[in-house]
């Protein structure tokens, strides 16, 4: 398919935390940039080609969509780990710290071998495209070559890789609290890597219609236990020297791991206090778990516009906490969703979606004697509209995206995801379908609740078809 393209079908758009827009019968036109032309809603079947003349599409390519199929904005993931696929599902016993010590620092620093990094990426970023996920947030290992390769692997996907999934890779800092088999030997040694890897993700030419390259280097010190002072201190400066970028990192994901960082940080608040005493809390600094912050950190992460990645299915896998995601949209704070794996065992953001629901269930349940009236979100039940919010727009916000993605609208580029509930989906449990009229609304809560890779048939990136059923 050759652009320019328009679309003409059902469409879902998040429109705010609170609600969705579903569209029965909506033009969308995507021009040769891949960006969001014109949308027209509530188009009659005769109306389709007058509407296009109307706005100069002559000749122009329409893909019509069935019943059972409907366009959503594609998924965000604000936070993964693409090394640790390999050892996804092993390590359920365990919490964070024994969980990294055990399972997850011995498969990165498998990943020393280049060579085992280009046979283990190139699946990775696949299953995670073909999940739905248009935007990514990876943490690679420490190693630069093996970072290198994964950043690569939109080389060997897409031939014109500036085309493929939008990404951020980021190469992870750790100097201490390590093995000696897997950290990196100075302060010098990282900051070296960390500034290779980001000249050599940016030396490559961008889409010249995208807003900004789809493929960005972000900072990742992995978290402040395994990052001395003058490494963190490096990082703020680095950082200070590049408004834009990134910066992704974890906090207060678990008790033992909370009270090793303040043992560690005597000097400063708290644990997000320390992030900020080395300025790396800004309003591109992605937050993943914040299962345990304090109402002083909650203030602080809310000042300084720092978004928040709930990983909802990692955070009851390694038994962390429940995240109070209610609380933190009531404080203003951005919030999206990652998978996290392998603390979460799924790459899908579908799981995330699921497990963000019962999350807030649970929490609704405990403080059912005690609700908060005045607030929106605090100790209530996510809604459908909430969850399909977090996966794409609020993912966004956090990834400092939201003029660009996240939602349909005019100017943005068309990041999408069409999706497939027929009964010719391959996935059993929509085998309703075909058993009587359903509402957009409800198709849309049967795919977020049961849906999977096999109801995904399409997925685009700035208007490029990089994946789902129909490429397989
Ligand atoms: N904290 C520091 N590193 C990690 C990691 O790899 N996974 C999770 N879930 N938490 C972390
Ligand atoms: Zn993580």
């Amino acid at each position: 398919m050759s652009l320019p393209v328009v679309y003409y079908g059902s469409v879902v758009n998040p429109v705010s935390l609170k609600s969705f827009k579903a569209l029965g019968a909506c033009l969308i036109a995507v021009s040769s940039t891949g960006n969001i032309d014109w949308i027209v809603e509530d188009v009659h079947d005769s109306m389709v080609q007058e509407t296009m003349g109307a706005h100069g599409y002559l000749d122009v390519e329409v893909v019509c969509l069935q019943d059972g199929e409907f366009l959503i904005p594609g998924f965000i993931d604000t936070h993964t780990h693409a090394p640790q696929v390999p050892n996804i599902g092993s390590g359920q016993s365990y919490e964070l710290l024994e969980w990294l010590e055990r399972i997850t620092f011995p498969t990165e620093s498998m990943f020393q071998d280049p060579d085992f990094a280009r046979r283990t990426y190139t699946s990775v970023v696949r299953r995670i495209i073909d999940s739905g996920t248009t935007t990514c947030c990876y943490y690679g290992t420490i190693h630069l070559e093996a970072t290198q390769v994964l950043f690569s692997n939109y080389l060997i996907l897409h031939a014109d890789y500036y085309l493929g999934q939008r990404a951020f890779i980021g190469k992870c800092n750790m100097d201490r609290n390590s093995p000696s088999y897997y950290i990196e030997p100075s302060v010098e040694v990282s900051m070296a890597a960390t500034k290779a890897l980001i000249s050599h993700i940016k030396q490559l030419p961008s889409n010249p219609h995208a807003a900004e390259p789809l493929v960005q280097p972000i900072l990742t010190p992995r978290f402040a236990i395994t990052c001395t002072s003058p490494l963190l201190s490096s990082l703020g400066q680095l950082a200070a020297s590049d408004p834009n970028l990134r910066i992704q990192t974890h906090i207060s994901e678990n008790l033992a791991e909370v009270t090793f960082t303040k043992s560690l940080f005597p000097e400063c608040s708290s644990y997000a206090g320390a992030y900020d005493s080395f300025g790396l809390l800004r309003a591109n600094t992605i937050l993943a778990h914040a299962v345990h912050l304090s109402d002083d950190e909650i203030t602080l992460i809310a000042k300084k516009k720092s978004g928040i990645s709930h990983c909802p299915t990692s955070n009851f896998n390694l038994s962390s906490g429940v995240a109070p995601i209610g609380k933190y949209l009531d404080h203003g704070i951005k919030v999206g969703l990652g998978t996290d794996v392998s603390g979460g065992y799924s790459p899908s953001i579908l799981n995330a979606i699921q497990n963000a629901s019962i999350a807030s269930k649970v929490i609704a349940m405990q403080t059912r004697g005690n609700p908060d009236a005045s607030a929106e979100f605090s100790n209530k039940q996510l809604s459908v509209a909430s969850l399909l919010y977090l996966a794409t727009s609020g993912g966004a916000e956090v990834c400092d995206l939201e003029n660009s993605v996240g939602s349909f609208s005019v100017g943005k580029s068309f990041d999408a995801l069409q999706v497939n509930v027929r009964n010719n989906a391959g996935n059993p449990a929509m085998w309703g379908s075909d058993s009587g009229p359903r509402s957009l609304e409800g198709m849309l809560e049967q795919f977020l609740f049961c849906g999977d890779d096999r109801n995904i048939s399409r997925v685009y990136v700035q208007g490029k078809l990089i994946g789902g059923t129909a490429t397989r």
